[in-house]
């Protein structure tokens, strides 16, 4: 009988060794590869500028669906620290020069990439940094809306909540332009009823019109807002609180929420809050509510704290809230699970 191994001179023996041993480098190597960058297989941090204070407690009152929804994310994410980013190197960092819409954070959010939380240079970055004049600026939101990841449109309600509004033009009307959702009912609270007037008649669009001959210009004039639009949205002079009290204007925002409008995860909501301190206690009571980040799609809030840098805003009425607690408080929103940015 023909004898394989027999029929080899020892020269063609080492060589075969030696392909066996190529190919098993070589398929240990396609594995590693494959188990590191192609599969969520828990790996030591890959080098990276970023650094984030580990600690090893995990949160017992996530619910099971938040649990479920970051299963296939890094496992360091269900730790409430990795939202709570800190960056070194700043000077090498070229996002800290021009382009400062800036990096993704770490751990997504519902699923999706959302900006990275921003420690040393306030929250409207673009203004400390002398890139826009206006403080009012949100171009670093643009590119994080939830609305442009994720389609709503499917939604029977979309609404849109907007919690100290001030003038119309100042936030309304910047999310009924720029967001990219029809919104079919926009509830906006100003204890000022002078500062937010609702424009008192719609904008002619059909008589807009210019004649087709008119060789550039296609609209006699710049559009206001459109009678269906108007339509959609309810204004209050109300406060927005923690609790009812009617003595003071106060309203309950969460039973609004819950009670009054009954919103739940089956809309879509996006909420914009700047109520001048009280989002502390606001919030907090939502990260104990485990049903509001399944209500709430979407949080911008501005988040009121004591800071040097912001005296010339009146910002020292804030204390004893730090810029680092305020930022706590965003990465705790993200880790229990609001879609949440600085605003503006
Ligand atoms: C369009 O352009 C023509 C030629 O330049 C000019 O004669 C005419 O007046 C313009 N029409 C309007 C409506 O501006
Ligand atoms: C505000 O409303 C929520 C939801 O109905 C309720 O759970 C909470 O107790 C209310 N807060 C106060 C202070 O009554």
């Amino acid at each position: 009988m023909f004898d394989p191994l027999k029929s080899l001179v020892p020269g063609r023996q080492v060589l075969s060794r030696t392909l066996i041993t190529i190919n098993l480098a070589l398929f240990s190597y396609i594995l590693i590869d494959f188990l590191l960058y192609h599969t969520d297989y828990p790996v030591k941090e890959r080098p990276s500028l970023l650094v984030a204070y580990s600690s090893p407690s995990v949160n017992p009152s996530l619910g099971s669906r938040q649990t479920t929804d970051r299963i296939n994310e890094n496992s360091e994410c269900l730790h409430r620290d990795a939202y709570y980013e800190i960056e070194e190197n700043h000077g090498e960092n070229p996002w800290n020069q021009m382009k400062w819409m800036g990096e993704p954070a770490r751990c997504k959010v519902k699923g999706h990439l959302i900006e990275k939380l921003d420690d040393i240079n306030n929250f409207r970055r673009g203004f400390s940094l002398r890139f826009v004049d206006g403080v009012e600026d949100r171009t670093h939101v643009l590119p994080w809306l939830l609305a442009s990841k994720e389609s709503f449109h499917q939604r029977k309600r979309r609404v849109y909540l907007d919690f100290g509004a001030n003038r119309f033009s100042t936030s309304v009307g910047w999310f009924l332009r720029m967001y990219p959702c029809d919104f079919t009912e926009v509830h906006a609270f100003e204890i000022n009823s002078k500062l937010l007037k609702k424009p008192e008649k719609g904008f002619p669009e059909k008589e807009n019109w210019a004649d087709a001959t008119a060789n550039s210009t296609r609209v006699k004039r710049m559009p206001g807002v459109p009678q269906w639009m108007l339509d959609r949205i309810t204004t209050y002079n109300k406060y927005v609180s923690d609790a009812d009290n009617e003595g003071n204007q106060a309203i309950n925002i969460t039973r609004f929420i819950k009670e009054d409008l009954k919103l739940s995860a089956q809309d879509f909501v996006l909420v914009k809050m700047d109520i001048e301190g009280s989002e502390w206690p606001i919030l907090n009571n939502w990260m104990d509510d485990p049903e509001m980040p399944h209500i709430i799609d979407e949080l911008f809030v501005e988040i009121h704290y004591s800071h040097p840098s912001m005296t010339a805003y009146n910002w020292d009425a804030f204390k004893p809230k730090s810029r680092d607690e305020a930022k706590r408080l965003l990465a705790d929103l993200r880790w229990k699970g609001f879609y949440a940015h600085f605003w503006p």
